[in-house]
């Protein structure tokens, strides 16, 4: 049985990431699926070291991020749902992008499968200025592997979404954007 790894970068329980994986997880009954909500890690900021993470090992590798990027070996697909926080991504997905530095000196040769199985969906009203996509196209940056096909932006204002408390999923056509981008 294949294996999806679904992560929620929100720092609420419930919500449009919450709900979102809901969906993903319901139309995914033929693999075996893992929810991880980043708020409920321990992930230590990058403060108070020397860089330990560029020779050695980070000091705080005991904590969640080198746990939770390794946990993603296991999965044949790995579903990152990003919401946007004042124009960003939300700092939980810099937090572990930042932290990754440390996973990635000791995994180099997993990046390439990584990014491959990688799909991001962040959630945000993207105006023309805004490099929210871009943000998550830097992840492919350094790889011959190709972004396209593994963003996908769900813009808030494109479904009409006026308050922190509508879902999208209710709204007609995410879904099959959904279906599209993850071939549910
Ligand atoms: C602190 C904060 C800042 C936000 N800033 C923006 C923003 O700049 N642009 C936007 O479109 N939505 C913004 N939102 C709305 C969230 O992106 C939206 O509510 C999203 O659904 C949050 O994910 P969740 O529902 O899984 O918690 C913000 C929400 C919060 C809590």
């Amino acid at each position: 049985m294949g294996k999806i790894s679904i992560a929620s970068f929100s720092a609420r329980k419930k919500g449009n990431c919450s709900s979102l994986a809901d969906y993903i997880i319901s139309k995914s009954l033929n693999y075996q699926v893992e929810y991880i909500a980043i708020k409920d890690l321990n992930i230590h900021e990058c403060k108070n070291c020397n860089y330990e993470c560029m020779s050695k090992k980070c000091i705080y590798r005991q904590d969640d991020a080198y746990m939770y990027l390794r946990s993603t070996k296991k999965a044949d697909k790995v579903i990152w749902l990003v919401p946007m926080y004042c124009g960003n991504p939300s700092s939980l997905y810099f937090k572990l992008n930042e932290r990754s530095q440390d996973f990635w000196m000791s995994n180099e040769s997993y990046y390439d499968e990584f990014l491959n199985k990688l799909f991001i969906i962040g959630i945000g009203n993207v105006g023309m200025a805004n490099p929210f996509r871009q943000i998550f196209e830097l992840m492919y940056h350094d790889s011959e592997v190709s972004y396209e096909g593994h963003i996908l932006i769900l813009g808030t204002q494109k479904y009409s979404l006026n308050s922190i408390k509508d879902f999208l999923i209710a709204r007609t056509g995410v879904k099959e954007e959904v279906d599209k981008f993850l071939n549910l």
